[in-house]
């Protein structure tokens, strides 16, 4: 793993995605020592995680590391999506990582996402966040358009958790992970922005050639603060770990 110079959000170019699981598996496993009774994550879905996920499950069986005082807080939901539905961040929470691990379903908490007083649940499930002691870790990926969770571009930096429109290009990129395109929901609700970065450290995984655009976009562009992955250029302990693919266009 090699530090890049000259980036404006702490860099590590990684030589596979399985080293930044490790070195990111290690840094939980050091924080879960440190705080056995009150540590809190901040989780993300989509590809970019699931080897982590896959990595903690193992050292859960292995060596016993355990989680049964951690809670989690997502990112992200869609809304419109029945409970149980096999493409919902719910579901795929369990399946990754949920059920592979001692986490009970009273420490797990996705964003609400039922349609009546939406703003009053995200508010509340804001103060739970915030009754939890605040996220002290949190896993980010980042969408080929520079999002993080749902925080599309042009979301103020202040944004906190809310219902958002899902972005065409969004919709695109995660209708791999249902039948057909037009199941892919057209809201969500996230995390903002600003709830985002009230988090002690964040963490951002970004693989593969997708994001080489929006990789050098802000790791070698203007702080342009319509792409929020620029965001993390105002947070004390942020970093990011990319692969060659990612890095692509940053010509390092
Ligand atoms: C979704 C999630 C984001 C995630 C992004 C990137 O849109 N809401 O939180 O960062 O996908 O996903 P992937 O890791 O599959 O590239």
């Amino acid at each position: 793993m090699r530090r890049l110079p000259d980036t404006p959000i702490p860099t590590y170019l990684v030589e596979t995605q399985a080293s930044a699981n490790t070195h990111l598996a290690d840094e939980l496993d050091a924080l879960l020592k440190e705080r056995p009774r009150n540590l809190v994550l901040g989780l993300a879905t989509g590809s970019s995680p699931v080897g982590l996920y896959e990595e903690l499950a193992r050292r859960f069986q292995d060596e016993w590391i355990d989680f049964s005082f951690v809670r989690t807080f997502n990112l992200d939901e869609y809304r419109g999506l029945p409970a149980g539905h096999p493409t919902s961040y719910r579901t795929f929470m369990a399946e990754h990582l949920f059920s592979k691990v001692n986490l009970g379903p009273r420490n797990t908490h996705l964003p609400p996402t039922a349609p009546e007083d939406l703003n009053e649940a995200c508010a509340a499930w804001e103060e739970e966040l915030r009754a939890a002691g605040g996220v002290d870790w949190q896993l980010l990926g980042v969408g080929r358009n520079g999002h993080i969770g749902f925080n599309e571009p042009g979301s103020a930096f202040d944004s906190r958790t809310r219902k958002v429109e899902l972005a065409e290009s969004t919709r695109e990129a995660n209708a791999r992970f249902f039948e057909a395109r037009e199941e892919v929901p057209t809201e969500a609700v996230t995390m903002g922005i600003g709830t985002i970065l009230e988090a002690e450290r964040l963490r951002v995984l970004a693989f593969g050639p997708t994001k080489a655009e929006v990789l050098s976009k802000v790791l070698r562009g203007e702080d342009d603060e319509s792409i929020p992955l620029n965001a993390l250029r105002r947070h004390p302990d942020a970093a990011l770990f990319i692969d060659d693919a990612a890095a692509a266009k940053l010509g390092c």
